[in-house]
């Protein structure tokens, strides 16, 4: 298969008016034989939102684990909010007001929800009382208010996706990393978690979402970045990106990605 024309030098298709806050240059990292991310640009502005699609191991994770300090990058630049996030620690960079959720979640199962949370709002509030109650507004938020003094490891698995991002949204972030927030989900508990973003991004917070479930995809972002290969193949609105014929080669002619539900 021939690889498409790169076209990272093309202007992101940012809207007037909307200052930058996420800003990808030439961002690469390799492991051993594999070229997980290369040269990607990419911009997430002020209050956006933004979807990364692509094929499974096109690299979306590898992207958001360089953004967030948890991978150093071989080669690029990532700024946020006008800093440089070069050789940051992932506290820092979350400290600057970039969060995100893990694919593979790991809540601490034995603590109950609302502790889960305290862990991120404790980085904001010293002050233990005033942790819980950040903590409890934000659980009232996505819907689990009821489970707050339940042991984590009793929810469900949608349960489970709205405490992830929960935690994130604890550390009252600027913009929101989401890794597929809403696999393995049913439709309604997926139009859920779409309505939370959606609410989530009202309050002036920005989104940057990686998911396989277009339709969700297709209804929230106001722009999307494909990935395959670790390299970006396309760039734009919605509606332009799924008409695209590389795109539809790379990922949305996929029969899993076709069939996918919601
Ligand atoms: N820590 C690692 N060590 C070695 N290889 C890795 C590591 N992390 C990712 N990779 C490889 O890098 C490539 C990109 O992986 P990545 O997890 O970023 O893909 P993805 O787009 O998130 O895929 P998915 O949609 O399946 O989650 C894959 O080939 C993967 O096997
Ligand atoms: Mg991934």
């Amino acid at each position: 298969m021939t690889a498409p024309a790169p076209i990272s030098n093309r202007p992101p298709t940012r809207q007037a008016g909307q200052a930058l806050l996420l800003d990808v240059v030439g961002l690469s990292k390799r492991f051993g034989g594999v070229q997980a991310v290369k040269d990607l640009d990419f911009t997430v502005a002020e209050g956006e939102i933004v979807a990364l699609i692509g094929p499974n191991g096109a690299g979306k994770t590898t992207a958001f684990a360089l953004i967030s300090g948890f991978l150093t990058s071989d080669a690029g630049r990532v700024t946020f909010a006008g800093r440089d996030l070069r050789g940051l620690a992932p506290h820092q960079v979350n400290a600057l007001g970039l969060a995100r959720t893990f694919q593979i979640m790991r809540p601490f199962p034995r603590l109950t929800v609302v502790r889960n949370v305290m862990i991120a709002t404790l980085g904001r509030h010293a002050d233990v009382a005033e942790a819980e109650r950040r903590a409890r507004a934000v659980l009232d938020e996505l819907g689990l208010g009821a489970k707050a003094d339940r042991p984590a490891g009793g929810l469900t698995l949608a349960e489970r996706k709205r405490l992830e991002l929960a935690r994130a949204l604890g550390t009252e972030p600027r913009l929101l990393l989401l890794d597929e927030v809403m696999s393995g989900l049913t439709d309604a508990e997926t139009e859920r978690i779409v309505e939370l973003v959606r609410a989530i991004n009202r309050r002036g917070i920005a989104i940057l979402l990686i998911e396989h479930v277009m339709r969700a995809v297709m209804s929230l972002a106001q722009r999307i970045v494909v990935l395959n290969y670790g390299e970006r193949i396309a760039e734009g609105r919605p509606e332009s990106v799924a008409n695209d014929p590389r795109v539809i080669e790379a990922y949305l002619g996929d029969e899993e990605v076709a069939r996918a539900p919601a």
